[in-house]
C-alpha cells in the first residue's frame, strides 16, 4: 500500500531523514519507534504531504506521491493526526470533529462518519457539546483521532498518541486502534512508548538519528531487550 524508498528530508542544512526505506502492507499496524529527535514526526510529515522530501520516493498504491500536498493526500485516503493533538481547545467537541471532514472533496456522508467516530469512542458522543479544552488529555486525544477519522482515511498516520497520558488511558486508546484496524484502516503509529506500540503492531521500524536501524515483526522487537535499552532506552515503560 505504501512504499518509502531512499527518502531524504532536510530542514535547511539539517538532514532529519537519511535514505529511509520501508513498506507498509494493507491492513497492518506498522510502528515507527525511536527516541526524541530521531525523525519520526518528519517522516510522517513527508508521507502526509506537509513536507517535500529532498530525495527518494513515496509510492502510495503504486503511484509516486512525494510531490503532492496535504489536500491531495487526504483525498487519496491518507490522514495525519499530528503530534500534540492540535485540536481547537475553545471549540466544542463536535465542531472539532466536523473540521476533519472539510478537506475531503468527495461528498462523504458527514453524519455517517460522525456516527462511526462515536461508535469507536462512545464517550465523545456524551461530550459532543463540551468545549474541547475542558476534556481530559485522553479524551482530547480521542477528539484528535476522531477528527482524523472524519475524512474516512484508508491510511491513518498517528504521531505519538500516547504522549502525556496515563498507562490505563493509553491502553484504552490503543484498544480502539486495534478495533479500527479490524474495520480495514491501515495504521502507521509513531511512538516513543515502544512497549505499548509494539504490543498492538504487526511490524515495526526502529529509527535512530534519521536512519532505520532495524525493521522486524513487532513481537521479535518486543522480545529484544538489547534493542530497547540501546535505542529506545528510557522511553520504554517498564
Ligand atoms: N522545523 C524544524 N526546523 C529545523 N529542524 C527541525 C525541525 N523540526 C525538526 N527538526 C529536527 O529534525 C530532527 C528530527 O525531528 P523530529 O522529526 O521532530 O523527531 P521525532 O519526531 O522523532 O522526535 C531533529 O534533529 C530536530 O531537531
Ligand atoms: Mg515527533
Amino acid at each position: 500500500m505504501l512504499e518509502v524508498k531512499q527518502l531524504n528530508v532536510s530542514y535547511g542544512h539539517v538532514k532529519a531523514i537519511h535514505d529511509v526505506s520501508f513498506h507498509v502492507k494493507n491492513g497492518e499496524i506498522f510502528s515507527l519507534i525511536g527516541a526524541n529527535g530521531a525523525g519520526k514526526s518528519t517522516l510522517l510529515l513527508a508521507i502526509s504531504g506537509v513536507l517535500s522530501p529532498q530525495g527518494g520516493e513515496i509510492l502510495y498504491n503504486n503511484h509516486p506521491v512525494q510531490e503532492k500536498n496535504v489536500r491531495y493526500m487526504v483525498n487519496q485516503g491518507v490522514t495525519l493526526v499530528p503530534e500534540g493533538r492540535q485540536i481547537f481547545y475553545d471549540m466544542k467537541v463536535k465542531e472539532n470533529l466536523m473540521l476533519g471532514a472539510y478537506r475531503h472533496k468527495k461528498k462523504i456522508n458527514i453524519l455517517e462518519e460522525l456516527e462511526k467516530v462515536y461508535e469507536l469512542f462512545p464517550v465523545l458522543k456524551t461530550m459532543e457539546s463540551r468545549i474541547a479544552g475542558t476534556l481530559s488529555g485522553g479524551e482530547q486525544q480521542m477528539v484528535a483521532i476522531g477528527r482524523g477519522l472524519m475524512s474516512n482515511p484508508t491510511l491513518l498516520l498517528l504521531d505519538e498518541p500516547s504522549l502525556g497520558l496515563a498507562p490505563l488511558v493509553i491502553k484504552e486508546i490503543f484498544l480502539q486502534l486495534e478495533k479500527l484496524r479490524k474495520t480495514g484502516v491501515t495504521i502507521i503509529l509513531v511512538e516513543q512508548n515502544a512497549k505499548a506500540a509494539l504490543k498492538i503492531s504487526d511490524r515495526a521500524a526502529v529509527l535512530v538519528r534519521g536512519k532505520i536501524e532495524k525493521i522486524d515483526l513487532a513481537e521479535n522487537l518486543f522480545q529484544n531487550q538489547n534493542l530497547h535499552e540501546m535505542y529506545v532506552g528510557t522511553a520504554v515503560n517498564k
